[in-house]
């Protein structure tokens, strides 16, 4: 009789097992504040901190010795203006530089944003009605993209949705020198609230309007796939999805599809949820590890989550 309770039991069951998590397939998110001396708690991020480079380099020593292979960089600036410039130069490349010379063993992604440097706070350069202006925007992209290049980053992490900014930033790297640099761009990002604790934290929401313009519809499927054709065309080396937890579907169905590597960016949202549950003794921590497995299972090598030292620890320990 078939009876598939025999391979439940102890021992059989890991020889059995389909899908594993590892630290080596967590992202660990790292924020860096230009206008910091010392390290300053992110409230709506609790166990996160705004860090300056000097304790950038701690953390990311920190996350490697975790057995977590990178840290995805993200910069608050001193100066925020109408077309997002000092996303040029300053904190995110003093650190991309300072963690490549000091932690030589972790990977270094540097999220590709103008939300965190303009002034209104949309993803790219707008006119009068808050619209972006897609060219003069792919052409700040690029040269923020080859500046991290420069600094060494190992990964450019483009996530504002922008229509072309993969291919305008490859060819950018590629005529500067840096072919080796790989691209990971938040190929289907929905417009969701989920990034709520995210914008508390670098000060990106935007002063009018929102991002429904560029950043996809929640109730679509089939887009997220067009999304991720174009990307790939264009030269995307991983496609990351966001977020995670309430879009499992596309983890899955994107995989099926293309069958290339698939990042989930599990957001601050998403963390928000399990964390307070968790602190509030409703859930306890196990289902950190099932919540993190989820996303593997629909299909996602590597996942971008705010969970990733505590589950690093926990794996370890098992
Ligand atoms: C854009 C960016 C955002 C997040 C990552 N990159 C914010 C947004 O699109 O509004 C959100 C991440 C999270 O919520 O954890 N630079």
């Amino acid at each position: 009789m078939a009876r598939p309770a025999r391979l439940r039991k102890k021992g059989i069951s890991t020889l059995v097992r389909e899908t594993s998590l590892h630290p080596g397939d967590l992202i660990c998110p790292l924020f860096v504040d230009e206008n910091l001396r010392a390290p300053v708690s992110i409230p709506s991020l609790a166990g996160f901190s705004r860090h300056t480079v000097e304790t950038a380099i701690l953390e990311a020593e920190e996350v490697t010795e975790l057995g977590i292979p990178a840290v995805i960089v993200f910069g608050v600036p001193r100066h925020k203006n109408e077309t997002g410039s000092s996303a040029l130069s300053g904190i995110v490349q003093d650190t991309i530089s300072a963690i490549k010379a000091n932690v030589p063993k972790a990977t270094v992604i540097a999220d590709t944003c103008l939300c965190e440097y303009t002034s209104h706070g949309h993803c790219g350069i707008v006119d009068e009605a808050g619209t972006i202006r897609r060219d003069p925007t792919l052409e700040m992209l690029q040269q923020v993209a080859a500046s991290y290049a420069r600094a060494g980053v190992d990964i450019v992490a483009p996530s504002g949705m922008i229509d072309g900014m993969v291919g305008a930033i490859r060819a950018k790297l590629d005529k500067e020198g840096f072919d080796a640099v790989a691209l990971m761009p938040y190929a289907a990002k929905y417009c969701s609230s989920f990034y709520a604790p995210f914008r508390d934290a670098v000060d990106s929401g935007c002063a009018f309007g929102d991002r429904s313009a560029h950043q996809m519809d929640p109730a679509n499927t089939n887009e997220a796939v067009r999304e991720v054709r174009l990307d790939l065309e264009e030269g995307a080396d991983i496609i990351m999805i966001k977020p995670a937890l309430p879009y499992l579907d596309i983890i899955y169905r994107i995989k099926q599809t293309f069958n290339v590597p698939v990042a989930a960016y599990s957001v601050s949202g998403e963390y928000a949820m399990l964390r307070s549950a968790i602190d509030n003794g409703h859930l306890t921590d196990e289902a950190i590890y099932e919540t993190l497995l989820s996303m593997k299972r629909a299909g996602a090598d590597m996942i971008v989550t705010y969970f990733a030292k505590e589950a690093a620890k926990t794996l370890a320990s098992q």
